[in-house]
């Protein structure tokens, strides 16, 4: 039972509540009189300027225009913001040159910080698979301290597309396929980049991108066109979006894609009537880089003034290193195709968010030398990078229990083309450093058993190509070990940005590896390393264990080793399906029925089904292994019925049946089982990730309210619709242990 609190402490609570409420929209009222005493001393050009972004030049993260005069346009006030300048040292330098401009109006510097800064992190995929929103909150917020530190005050990040596609390179840096679980990791991000808000020096703006459905790009491709259902797009690509705004968000990117024929940075429907029209966003929207005349291509403009001016018009406030504002906006106004208006309000958005970091103050309270030096050395970074790390393996096989390996084991014979390799640990994304060291796996076993086992190497073959020249000497290394432990999959450069793949097989002759292996009879581990879900069949059934480790950052080889050993019990579980061909992408869990759906699979004729494999996945959402086991029993709904305004209790007993501590993430899923608008025959509505010592038991509890039950009906209204919902618990989205059923009344 809570403790009684005092009725004048509670009054003296909301008193200091309502205080910050309001000394917040003070604040607020402050910083617009400020915007207005500025605007009214800018010209049209500065204006301008302030919607204008460049790329520096030590890096490149897109196709980069020629431009000898960036620093000149900086001193003239011609630029609002630069992109891929780091450092306290660099930031300050070219700040140092936007404070000569007339009005001193200092830039704002943004990186892409996706996974970690200086100290790397999982990608955001495997983080996602953690299903620990604690965790990624406080990876995320690391990643902002660091980059602060270093001068920073904008990451673009979060990346919150859904993808259902794993050819697109970019699904790694994603929070995987579901709307739900992607929407709380979206605003775990979010608040782990902004921490206690913009103004604190440990605090970064979040940039939530791609705005929007970019993740549906046809056939897998990047950049390609999406034509989806307005019910798809709402129910599905826009929650995490929704969340991320919600969670308070300062700015958003729009997309390189169209969607239903309109280039999203010239969609006014995403951009005015959803985000900054329904949803209430106050921030700045920030083009993707040049997807502002790129609408030429496109075939929505015919020029960059055009595209320039459909951008604007649609909500789109400041051009990455696309040159079209900088060059047209000014013509647009005077040619009275654009309204000043629509220019003066873009350009308010972007300087509110300069007087929140408190840029205004002082242009150079992020680069500061000293704070950096000691920020990125701080060793607690790495800490909890590998912890993040540890929490996000998953186990996919573990047969015989080969795993955890036992302390007493004499030798190992680590093998494969990613064994020793430290730099793809960092993943696509990664931010660049020289004399970077990322712990391989080889090194990370090497830090754990150091002489008491006996290590042995060989590489096998390379990640692509197709010699076996090596096998020969793998072979021999695995015969004189106890154990194998392969580690094979994608290169770091293989899944990001433009790296789509249509074939999703483990590169080269690495699964052909793996068979020269088999044929030893030596108990067989493989590390799968990658940045999406690779199709790996014979892998799967041969291997005696595998595990998911994705691109796991700067500790990866001893978060491995620790789970290889069990100082930590696996506990992550897929926010993906894994297909098992090409052929079933798009593939995932919370499919519709159908008319004709394949109840007996030996009953297919005429059902929809491949006559060739499964409608299955190899691997599907929410399925993942522990080293221990656990039982889900006594299934107890408190009532039968419900109405909309009520709410359902649901509880369930989780025991740790096996002989390891270890995580448990149970998932509820839902069905509705009839609707004006057909609904999902399975949707995760909630989880818990539940900690428990073995042979330990807890009661878990989820509570439904009418929003668990609610669809966009025919007309997109959201409702809730009176009928019988079915109740799904499990562990995996395939594996479900205990069902009820109940009914929504009126
Ligand atoms: C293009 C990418 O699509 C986007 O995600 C990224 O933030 C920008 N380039 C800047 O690097």
């Amino acid at each position: 039972m809570l403790p009684k609190i005092p009725f004048t402490l509670v009054c003296l609570l909301l008193v200091g509540q309502l205080s910050f409420a309001q000394q917040k929209a003070k604040d607020n009222v402050v910083i617009e009189k400020k915007i207005d005493a500025l605007m009214a001393k800018m010209t049209i050009e500065e204006k301008i300027g302030q919607l204008n972004q460049y790329t520096g030049d030590r890096l490149a993260t897109g196709p980069v225009t020629a431009n000898s005069t960036k620093f000149q346009d900086i001193k003239m006030g011609r630029v609002g913001s630069m992109l891929n300048v780091r450092g306290a040292a660099d930031t300050r330098m070219v700040q140092e040159i936007a404070l000569q401009s007339r009005l001193k109006i200092p830039l704002i510097f943004g990186l892409d910080v996706i996974h970690g800064y200086r100290t790397h992190f999982p990608i955001p995929l495997a983080e996602a698979a953690s299903w620990d929103l604690d965790a990624i909150e406080l990876s995320a917020h690391i990643a902002a301290t660091e980059a602060a530190a270093s001068g920073l005050h904008w990451t673009f990040a979060p990346m919150v597309d859904i993808s259902r596609d794993p050819r697109w390179g970019r699904v790694m840096e994603g929070a995987g396929e579901d709307p739900y679980l992607g929407s709380l990791i979206a605003r775990a991000r979010v608040h782990g980049f902004q921490g206690n808000g913009l103004g604190n020096t440990d605090a970064i703006m979040a940039c939530v991108k791609h705005f929007a459905a970019y993740g549906a790009a046809i056939a897998g491709r990047d950049y390609n066109t999406v034509d989806m259902s307005e019910h798809m797009l709402w129910e599905t690509y826009l929650p995490p979006f929704k969340a991320a705004a919600d969670a308070g968000a300062a700015t958003f990117m729009n997309s390189f894609n169209e969607l239903n024929g309109i280039p999203a940075t010239g969609s006014s429907y995403l951009q005015r009537d959803i985000l900054k029209g329904k949803w209430g966003f106050t921030g700045f929207v920030v083009s993707d880089w040049g997807s502002v005349r790129e609408m030429v291509a496109h075939g929505f403009a015919r020029n960059n003034y055009e595209a320039a001016k459909y951008a604007i018009t649609a909500g789109s406030d400041m051009d990455m290193e696309g040159h079209a504002y900088i060059d047209n906006l000014k013509k647009l106004v005077n040619d009275k195709k654009v309204d000043i208006a629509l220019i003066d309000d873009a350009v308010r958005r972007v300087l509110r968010k300069k007087f929140e970091l408190g840029l205004f103050d002082d242009p150079f309270r992020f680069s500061d030398a000293a704070r950096e030096t000691k920020v990125l050395s701080d060793p607690k970074n790495k800490i909890a990078a590998r912890t993040v790390a540890e929490k996000s393996i998953v186990l996919l096989k573990n047969q015989n229990q080969v795993l955890p390996l036992s302390k007493t084991t004499k030798s190992i014979a680590v093998i494969g083309p990613l064994a020793k390799s430290g730099d793809d640990m960092k993943g696509g994304w990664a931010v660049p450093w020289e004399n970077d060291h990322l712990v391989s796996l080889y090194e990370g076993l090497m830090n754990k058993v150091g002489n008491s086992v006996k290590l042995t190497y060989a590489q096998g073959c390379s990640i692509t190509d197709s010699s076996k020249a090596g096998f020969a000497e793998a072979v021999e290394t695995a015969r004189n070990a106890d154990v194998i432990v392969v580690a094979i999959g994608e290169s770091a450069y293989m899944a990001g940005e433009a790296k789509s793949r249509a074939n999703l097989n483990v590169p080269g002759v690495q699964e052909e590896l793996i068979k020269a292996l088999k044929a030893t009879g030596k108990p067989m581990i493989v590390m799968m390393m990658a940045g999406r879900p690779l199709i790996f069949n014979y892998t799967a059934q041969n291997a005696d264990a595998i595990l998911y480790t994705w691109w796991l950052g700067t500790e990866a080889g001893n978060a491995m080793a620790n789970v290889l050993f069990g100082d930590y019990n696996p506990s992550a579980k897929l926010p993906i399906t894994f297909p098992r061909a090409e052929g079933q992408i798009p593939i995932f869990y919370n499919a519709k029925n159908t008319g004709r759906p394949v109840k007996d699979l030996n009953d297919i004729v005429y059902k929809s089904a491949y006559i060739d494999m499964p409608n299955s996945p190899a691997y599907a959402f929410g399925y993942g292994l522990s080293y221990t086991t656990f039982t889900l029993t006594d299934l107890k709904i408190n009532q039968p019925k419900m109405t909309k305004d009520g709410k359902l209790q649901v509880t369930c007993m989780l025991k740790n049946t096996g002989n390891y501590a270890g995580a448990q993430v149970v998932q509820l899923y839902l069905h509705d089982l009839v609707a004006s608008v057909t609904r999902p025959v399975k949707e995760l509505k909630d989880f818990q990730k539940v900690f428990l010592q073995a042979g330990e038991s807890k009661e878990v509890t989820f509570v439904i309210d009418k929003e668990k039950l609610s669809f966009y009906d025919s007309k997109l209204n959201w409702i809730t619709e009176p009928g019988e919902f079915k109740l799904m618990i499990g562990d995996a989205s395939d594996h479900i242990v205990l069902e009820s059923s109940f009914e929504l009344i009126d």
